[in-house]
C-alpha cells in the first residue's frame, strides 16, 4: 500500500495579522511549511500534495524547489474542504497522511509511528496532552477509552473544554474511506467550516476503531497561530540547536543568546560568545573563537581563527589562523589566506588576500587581488567603480601600501612595491619601486587661528 501525503497550507492565519500567508512566516530562517515538508518528505511515500490558497501564488512561488503537487483551494472553507481539493487525485488504495502546514516541529520519527499505527485499523490519529489546551480540538473518548470524536474548542461545552487531550491535526486514513467522509462533511458549526476533524465521528459510526498515537513532546505538535507562538517556538527550537552544538564540542557563552538560521557544521573547541547569528550554511573548523554580536552567513572558516566582536561575514572563505574584527565587514566572494589580519572598520568585497597580509584599519577593498605578506595601511580605498562598471585592483606580494592611499582601478601594483602615504595611484607601479603623489607642503607663517568671541 502506497503512502500519499497531503499538507494543508491554504489558510490565512488570521491571528497572525499579516498579509503574508501564515505558512510562509519563518522559523529559524525557513518557512513553517518547509519544516513540515522536510519531516514528511523523509518518509517513504508516493506523492506529496500541498493545498494552498490564501495569498494567491505566494506560497508555491516561495517554495518552488519542493517536489510536490500544488493544489489550489480557491476559498478557504475549512480543513475538510482543503483535503477534498486533493483527495480525487490520490489512488484509492493508498493511505493518506495529513499534516498541517503550521505545525513546524513535527518529526519524521513521530510521523513514521503514525503511519505504522494506521495498519491496525486503517485510521490513526496523533494526539497529545497539554496543560494549556486552549485553541485546540479536544479528543473525546468513550468509557472504554476509544476515541469517538474530535470537538473544536469553539463548539465544545464547558465540560469538553476541560479535556486535556488534544488533536494535533496529524492523521493517516485510507484514501477511499477518506474520500467518502470528506465528501459528506457539513459546515453546521460555530465557524461554518468543513472540519476535517468531523471524519473521526463518521469513522466511529462505521465501527472503525481509531488507533491513537500519543506524541511525547508537546512542542513537536505545537501549531503556530499567533506571532507569540512563533516567537516561543523559535526560542525553543534555538535552544534545542544550541544544546545539540554544545554536545558536539562547541562552547556557547549563553545558549539562550545564540541563533542558527540554517546549517552550522562544527569542529572541536569552538567558542561562541553571546548574540551570534548564523545564517545559511556555515562550516567551522577547530579552535575558533567568535566574539559577541557577530553575524556569519554562508561561510567556511578554517582552524584557529579569531572573529572579534561586531563582525559581519557573508559568503566568504577564511583561512587558518586569521584574525578578523572587531567591527569588520566581509562581503560576498571574499577569500582570506592563512594568518590574515583584518581590523576594525574594514570592508572587503570580492577580494582575495594572500597569507600573512594585513588590512588593519578603516579601509575598503573591492574587486581586489592582494598577494601574501602585504600590508595595507589605514584608510586605504580601492576606487573600483566608475559609476558604470567595476574594475580590479591587483596588488602583489610584500607590497607596503601607506595610509590614506587611493587605488584608482584598474591598476596593478607589483611585488615589493611601496606606496607612500596619501598617494592616489592611477598608474601601475613596477616591482620594488616607490610610488608617491603628494602636493607639496607649505607653511603659512603669519596665519592666525580664529578665536571664539
Ligand atoms: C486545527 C484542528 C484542531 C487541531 C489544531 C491543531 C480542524 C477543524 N481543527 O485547528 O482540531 O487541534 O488544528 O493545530 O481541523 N487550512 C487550509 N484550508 C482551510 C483551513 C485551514 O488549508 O480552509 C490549513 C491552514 O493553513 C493550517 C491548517 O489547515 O495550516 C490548520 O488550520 P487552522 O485554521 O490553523 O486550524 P486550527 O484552528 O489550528
Ligand atoms: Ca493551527
Amino acid at each position: 500500500m502506497g503512502l500519499s501525503i497531503v499538507i494543508l497550507a491554504a489558510g490565512q492565519g488570521a491571528r497572525m495579522y499579516s498579509d503574508k500567508p501564515k505558512v510562509l512566516h519563518t522559523l529559524a530562517g525557513k518557512p513553517l511549511l518547509a519544516h513540515v515538508y522536510q519531516a514528511a518528505s523523509a518518509l517513504t511515500h508516493r506523492d506529496i500534495y500541498i493545498v494552498y490558497g490564501f495569498g494567491g501564488e505566494q506560497v508555491p512561488d516561495a517554495l518552488q524547489d519542493l517536489q510536490v503537487n500544488w493544489v489550489k483551494q480557491e476559498e478557504q472553507l475549512g480543513t475538510g474542504h482543503a483535503v477534498w481539493q486533493a483527495i480525487h487525485d490520490i489512488p484509492a488504495a493508498d493511505n493518506v497522511l495529513i499534516l498541517y502546514g503550521d505545525v513546524p516541529l513535527i518529526t519524521e520519527d513521530t510521523l513514521q509511528k503514525l503511519v505504522d499505527a494506521a495498519s491496525v485499523s486503517g485510521f490513526s490519529l496523533l494526539t497529545t496532552y497539554l496543560e494549556e489546551p486552549h485553541g485546540y480540538g479536544r479528543i473525546v473518548r468513550d468509557d472504554s477509552g476509544n476515541i469517538i470524536a474530535v470537538v473544536e474548542e469553539k463548539d465544545a461545552t464547558e465540560a469538553l473544554r476541560r479535556i486535556g487531550e488534544v488533536n494535533t491535526g496529524f492523521m493517516v486514513v485510507g484514501a477511499s474511506a477518506l474520500r467518502g467522509w470528506v465528501d459528506s462533511l457539513e459546515n453546521e458549526n460555530k465557524q461554518n467550516e468543513y472540519y476535517l476533524t468531523d471524519i473521526v465521528a463518521k469513522a466511529v459510526a462505521e465501527k472503525i476503531i481509531i488507533t491513537p498515537v500519543l506524541s511525547e513532546s508537546s512542542m513537536e505538535v505545537r501549531g503556530i497561530n499567533t506571532r507569540s507562538h512563533l516567537a516561543e517556538t523559535e526560542r525553543y527550537f534555538q535552544l534545542v540547536q544550541a544544546h545539540h552544538l554544545m554536545h558536539h564540542g562547541v562552547s556557547l557563552a549563553d545558549p539562550a543568546r545564540f541563533d542558527c538560521r540554517g546549517e552550522l557544521e562544527v569542529g572541536r573547541d569552538n567558542e561562541i560568545d553571546i548574540n551570534v547569528v548564523i545564517e545559511g550554511r556555515v562550516k567551522l573548523g577547530n579552535n575558533i573563537t567568535i566574539g559577541a554580536n557577530c553575524y556569519i552567513k554562508d561561510t567556511i572558516i578554517a582552524d584557529n581563527v579569531r572573529v572579534l566582536p561586531n563582525t559581519m561575514i557573508d559568503n566568504a572563505i577564511i583561512g587558518n589562523g586569521c584574525r578578523i574584527g572587531p567591527y569588520a565587514r566581509i562581503r560576498p566572494e571574499t577569500t582570506l589566506g592563512e594568518d590574515v589580519h583584518i581590523g576594525n572598520f574594514v570592508e572587503l568585497k570580492k577580494t582575495n588576500l594572500g597569507n600573512d597580509s594585513k588590512v588593519n584599519h578603516l579601509s575598503y577593498l573591492g574587486d581586489a587581488h592582494v598577494g601574501s605578506n602585504t600590508n595595507i595601511g589605514a584608510g586605504t580605498i580601492t576606487c573600483n567603480y566608475d559609476g558604470a562598471r567595476k574594475h580590479q585592483t591587483i596588488i602583489g606580494d610584500n607590497v607596503f601600501v601607506g595610509s590614506d592611499v587611493k587605488l584608482v582601478a584598474p591598476v596593478k601594483i607589483n611585488n615589493d612595491a611601496t606606496i607612500a602615504a596619501g598617494t592616489t595611484v592611477t598608474k601601475d607601479v613596477a616591482e620594488n619601486k616607490l610610488a608617491i603623489s603628494r602636493s607639496e607642503q607649505k607653511t603659512i607663517s603669519d596665519w592666525k587661528r580664529p578665536k571664539k568671541t
